[in-house]
C-alpha cells in the first residue's frame, strides 16, 4: 500500500477530494459516533473552512492511498492564553486503519507546530473507550480531562419543560451577535465565571473576558459568518449580568445549534438561574430558528450540575469523551522505522 501525506487546502480542494473527505467521516463516524447522525455533505465541508471557536486558524494534512483521500489532520492554531497549542483533531478511515497512518500524519504536522512555538497537541472530545484513545495512549498522550456530549431533541421534548419561572429580582434580556453596551462590563464579568468550571488537567484556559475580549470575539465569528445568540439573567436590584448561555448557529449546520459557554456568577448561584435561561434559550430557538431541530454540548463529566440542569431542559446524554494532551517534543518520530515514516512525501 503506497500512502502519501501532503498538506491540504479545502479552499483549493477537487469535489472529488472534498466527497472522499466526506466519505471518510461518515464512515468514521459509523465506527466512533454510532450515536450521530451522519452528517451532510455540506456540514462536513463547511466545518473545514470555518474553524470552530476556540480552536483558531486551523492548517490541514491528508493522507492518500491510490490518490484516495483516507486519512486527515486538522490542526488549529489558537492565540492569546492558547498560544503554546495544537488542537489537534485526525481522522483515519476504518478500512485503513492499523497501518501507521495516523501517526505518520501526526508527524508531518509536528515541524509546523514547533515552528509555530507550540509545545503542547491537544485532542478534545475523543470517544471514551475508542480507538482514538487507544491510539493516543500508545502514543504517550495523557487524559487530561473528561467530559460528555449531551444532546438536546427539541422536537421530541414536551416544550412544559421550557416554562421555567423567573427567579424572584431576575429578568432576561437577548441579543444576537452584539452585547448592548450598558451590559458590556457586566457581561464580560460574568463570563469570567467559566473559569470555575472543572478543567481538570487540561492545559487550554478560556479566554480572560474584558469588554475588549467579547467585542473582538463578536467581531471574529462575524468574520467567520457564525450566528452567536446570547440570553442573559440580569440582577434587577444592581443592573449587573447574573448568568448567561450563549449558542453558535454555524451557517453550513442549519439543523444544530452549537451550545457555548453557560456560567453563573457565584453570588447568584442556586437559584435556577442556569436552568431558567437555558429554557429561555430553547424556546427562543424553536420561535425563530425552527429549522434548528438539536442543540449539541460538551459538558465537564465532573460539573454534576450543569449535567443535571441540561436533563432538566431535555438534553440527554450521548457519549462519554476523553480529551487528550501530550507534549510536542515528545512526539518525535523514535527508532528506524518510524524515522522512515515521518517523511512527507
Ligand atoms: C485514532 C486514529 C486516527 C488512529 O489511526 P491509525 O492509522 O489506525 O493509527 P496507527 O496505525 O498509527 O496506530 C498506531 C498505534 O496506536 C495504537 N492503536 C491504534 N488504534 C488502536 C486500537 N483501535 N486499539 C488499540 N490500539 C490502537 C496501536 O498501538 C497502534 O500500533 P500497532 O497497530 O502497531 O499496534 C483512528 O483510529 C481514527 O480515525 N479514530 C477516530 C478519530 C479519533 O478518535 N481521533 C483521535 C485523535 S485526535
Amino acid at each position: 500500500m503506497h500512502v502519501r501525506i501532503d498538506r491540504f487546502d479545502p479552499g483549493a480542494a477537487t469535489g472529488t477530494e472534498l466527497r472522499d473527505y466526506h466519505d471518510l467521516v461518515l464512515a468514521s463516524g459509523r465506527v466512533d459516533r454510532p450515536d450521530e447522525e451522519p452528517p451532510a455533505y455540506e456540514t462536513v465541508v463547511g466545518r473545514l473552512l470555518v474553524p470552530m471557536t476556540a480552536r483558531g486558524p486551523e492548517r490541514f494534512w491528508v493522507a492518500r492511498v491510490d490518490g484516495q483521500v483516507i486519512g486527515i489532520a486538522v490542526v488549529g492554531f489558537p492565540d492569546d492564553e492558547n498560544r503554546a497549542l495544537a488542537m489537534t483533531d485526525i481522522r483515519v478511515h476504518p478500512a485503513r486503519r492499523r497501518a501507521g497512518i495516523g501517526t505518520r500524519l501526526l508527524h508531518a504536522a509536528l515541524p509546523a507546530m514547533r515552528e509555530d512555538g507550540r509545545t503542547t497537541v491537544v485532542g478534545w472530545g475523543v470517544t471514551a473507550g475508542g480507538a482514538g484513545a487507544a491510539w493516543a495512549g500508545a502514543l504517550g498522550f495523557r487524559v487530561v480531562h473528561h467530559d460528555v456530549l449531551q444532546m438536546l431533541d427539541i422536537p421530541s421534548v414536551d416544550p412544559a419543560v421550557w416554562n421555567v419561572a423567573a427567579p424572584p429580582g431576575y429578568r432576561t434580556e437577548r441579543w444576537i451577535g452584539t452585547t448592548p453596551e450598558e451590559l458590556l462590563t457586566s457581561y464580560a464579568r460574568a463570563r469570567g465565571a467559566i473559569h470555575d468550571a472543572p478543567w481538570e488537567e487540561t492545559t487550554y484556559r478560556p479566554p480572560q473576558w474584558t469588554p475588549e475580549r467579547v467585542r473582538s470575539a463578536e467581531a471574529g465569528l462575524r468574520e467567520r459568518r457564525v450566528e452567536q445568540r446570547v440570553v442573559v439573567a440580569v440582577h434587577e436590584a444592581t443592573g449587573v449580568v447574573a448568568g448567561l448561555t450563549e449558542v453558535e448557529l454555524h451557517e453550513t449546520r442549519p439543523d444544530l445549534a452549537y451550545q457555548g459557554d453557560t456560567a453563573v456568577p457565584a453570588a447568584h448561584r442556586g437559584r435556577g438561574i442556569g436552568r431558567w435561561v437555558k429554557s429561555h434559550m430553547v424556546r427562543w430557538l424553536r420561535d425563530e430558528r425552527p429549522g434548528v431541530r438539536r442543540v449539541g454540548t460538551s459538558t465537564a463529566a465532573a460539573n454534576v450540575h450543569m449535567i443535571r440542569v441540561n436533563h432538566e431542559v431535555g438534553y440527554r446524554t450521548v457519549r462519554s469523551m476523553v480529551d487528550v494532551e501530550a507534549e510536542v517534543a515528545a512526539l518525535a518520530p523514535r527508532g528506524r522505522r518510524q524515522a522512515g515514516i515521518d517523511r512527507v512525501e
